[in-house]
């Protein structure tokens, strides 16, 4: 009952190449600023996945385990709210499947018609999680899509007349800079039709040192996780970082309400990158930006919601009131 279908490219070969041209070009701007940085995307290859789901298990990372409180507490209630099937279930970026997996077992307990449609830019990530999610579920309707978020729902709502329930989970919405932000909600408004849902996590702001001590974890992982970036850039793009010489440094943003993370040199130094054939001067204490992860109040998820064209259905939170998932419908 699996399928997994790629839409945007023809050969895997030329997205590979396309997408390695991207990467240069995104790293070259990204350090050639005045002050560098990197887009946290490019943090989950293979390594960076596996570092990534380590981080959803540790004790200080709490928002994953808020939201499958929520999820636990509130399936019944959430899934009845979907509305009828037939239903795709489609959810933007494929993780470890851990939370997605309590919506699916009460829509499996409740007979409801449905298939899951993962999407991700990774073609191993689409089949990873829909492999896991047959074993879990034998017999589930599963229709992976390889293309970007926006592309694969666009195609998708075109495709059949199934009301399409968008699952965008985990504060993933919180690496958006604002303008960032609005644009993506207004475009994913555009991609789905009237009255499809979405159920979207934000991580709310709360003691300062909880939301610091998520990224600060005593084992260190979430600095591997950063760190694994230059390795990344090392074999990709044939540079010669010394992860061992940048500290992992995160911190509270007031003014943008964010954690930010970032890689700091802490000595003078000159890397090479070969496939951009530059060098790249850093300063001792020099940072490189690798992640803003914005922190919402109820407010501005409303305010988020009206303004992009979407009714608020409802709003789940977990006992401690540090994560909330809310259910908006296309209006
Ligand atoms: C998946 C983007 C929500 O910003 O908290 C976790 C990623 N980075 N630890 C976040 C992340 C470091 C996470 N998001």
């Amino acid at each position: 009952m699996m399928e997994s279908i790629p839409i945007l490219q023809q050969a895997e070969d030329e997205s590979q190449a396309a997408f390695l041209r991207r990467f240069a070009r995104d790293v070259l701007h990204g350090l050639s600023m005045p002050r560098k940085g990197l887009p946290c995307k490019y943090l989950y290859d293979d390594a960076g996945s596996r570092l990534f789901s380590q981080i959803m298990n540790l004790p200080e990372y709490y928002p994953a385990r808020c939201e499958l409180e929520i999820f636990q507490t509130h399936k019944a209630a959430l899934t009845d709210l979907f509305g009828g099937p037939p239903l795709n279930l489609v959810e933007l970026g494929a993780g470890d499947g851990t939370k997605t997996r309590v919506l699916i077992g009460q829509m499996r307990t409740k007979k409801t018609d449905f298939t899951y449609v993962p999407i991700d830019i990774s073609r191993a990530a689409v089949d990873c999680v829909s492999d896991r999610f047959s074993r879990w579920f034998p017999g589930l309707r599963t229709r992976g899509i390889t293309a970007d978020y926006l592309a694969g729902l666009k195609w998708l709502s075109g495709q059949n007349h199934c009301r399409n329930i968008v699952l965008f989970l985990g504060s993933s919405i919180g690496n958006f800079s604002a303008r960032g932000r609005e644009a993506f909600l207004k475009n994913l408004r555009g991609a789905i039709n009237t009255g499809d849902c979405v159920l979207t996590g934000f991580d709310l702001v709360k003691d300062i040192a909880v939301m610091t001590r998520a990224y600060n974890d005593a084992e260190g992982i979430t600095a591997a996780f950063n760190r694994n970036l230059l390795t990344r850039i090392n074999r990709e793009l044939e540079a010669d970082f010394d992860p061992g010489l940048f500290r992992f440094y995160s911190t509270w943003d007031v003014a943008a309400r964010a954690v930010q993370s970032y890689l700091i040199s802490t000595c003078e130094q000159r890397v090479h990158i070969g496939r951009l054939g530059r060098n790249f001067d850093f300063s001792a204490w020099e940072a490189i930006h690798t992640e803003s992860s914005h922190k919402f109040t109820r407010h501005q998820t409303r305010e988020l919601a009206a303004r992009n064209g979407f009714a608020v259905e409802a709003e789940f939170t977990d006992s401690a009131g540090y994560f909330t998932d809310c259910l908006w419908r296309a209006a």
